[in-house]
C-alpha cells in the first residue's frame, strides 16, 4: 500500500486517553494511522500517552472567550499539514466551531457514554445510573455545532445490573467503547456513507 492510500486521523482529547489508546492499538493497513493528537489541555495524560507513542501532539490552552476560533485556525494548519481525513473526538471537552465544521463537513466523529439522545453532556454514566435506567450504553455520532447532537452512526447497549455502582458501569461502558470506536472509525474511512436529515446510512 502506498503512503497516499493510508487514511490519516487526528484524535482530539482532553483527559485520560483510554479511547486514544484503543484507537492506537487498532491502527493498521486498511484501517487508519493516527497522525496527530490535539488537546486543549497541555500536560493531560493523553498528551503523554501520544508523545510516548511517537505521535505528533498539538496542545494549547484556550484562554478566554472568543479564543476558540483562533485556536481552531491553528489546529486547522496542523490538520492540513498532516493531511487528515477524519477528526476523531475522544473525551474532548469542547464544542467544535464553524472553523473546523466547515472544512470537515460530516468528517468529525465523537463517542459518548450513553444511548443518545438520553443523557448528553458531562457525567453521562452517573446521570443514567441516578435516573435508574435498566439499559444504557455507548453512541458514536457525527459532530455538529450542538452538544452530543449529531446524526447517530452506531450504538451498543449495556445492561445495568441490580448491584451496579458508578465504577462497575463505567468499566463496562468503557470496554464497549474501546471495541466499538476503533471499528466504527475504520469503517467510516473505507465505506461510503450519506446523511439524510438526522439519518446516517451506509451506502
Ligand atoms: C469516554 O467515556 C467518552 O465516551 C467520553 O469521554 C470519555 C473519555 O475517556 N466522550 P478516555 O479519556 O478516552 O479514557
Amino acid at each position: 500500500m502506498s503512503e497516499q492510500d493510508v487514511k490519516k486521523i487526528a484524535v482530539f482529547a482532553s483527559g485520560t486517553g483510554t479511547n486514544y489508546t484503543a484507537l492506537k492499538a487498532y491502527e493498521g493497513p486498511g484501517r487508519y494511522q493516527i497522525a496527530l493528537l490535539v488537546s486543549d489541555r497541555p500536560g493531560a495524560p493523553v498528551t503523554v500517552r501520544a508523545a510516548n507513542d511517537g505521535v505528533s501532539v498539538f496542545a494549547e490552552e484556550i484562554r478566554g472567550r472568543g479564543d476558540r476560533g483562533r485556536f481552531e485556525a491553528r489546529i486547522l494548519e496542523h490538520l492540513k499539514d498532516a493531511r487528515i481525513d477524519l477528526i476523531v473526538l475522544a473525551g474532548y471537552m469542547r464544542l467544535i466551531g464553524e472553523t473546523l465544521l466547515s472544512v470537515y463537513p460530516e468528517r468529525i466523529v465523537n463517542i459518548h457514554p450513553s444511548l443518545l439522545p438520553a443523557f448528553p453532556g458531562r457525567e453521562a454514566i452517573a446521570q443514567a445510573l441516578a435516573y435508574g435506567v435498566k439499559v444504557t450504553g455507548a453512541t458514536v455520532h457525527l459532530v455538529d455545532a450542538g452538544l452530543d447532537s449529531g446524526p447517530i452512526i452506531a450504538q451498543q447497549a449495556v445492561e445495568v445490573t441490580e448491584d451496579e455502582t458508578l465504577e462497575t458501569l463505567t468499566t463496562r461502558i468503557h470496554s464497549v467503547e474501546h471495541a466499538l470506536y476503533p471499528q466504527t472509525v475504520a469503517r467510516l474511512l473505507h465505506t461510503p456513507y450519506r446523511v439524510r436529515g438526522r439519518r446516517f446510512e451506509w451506502v
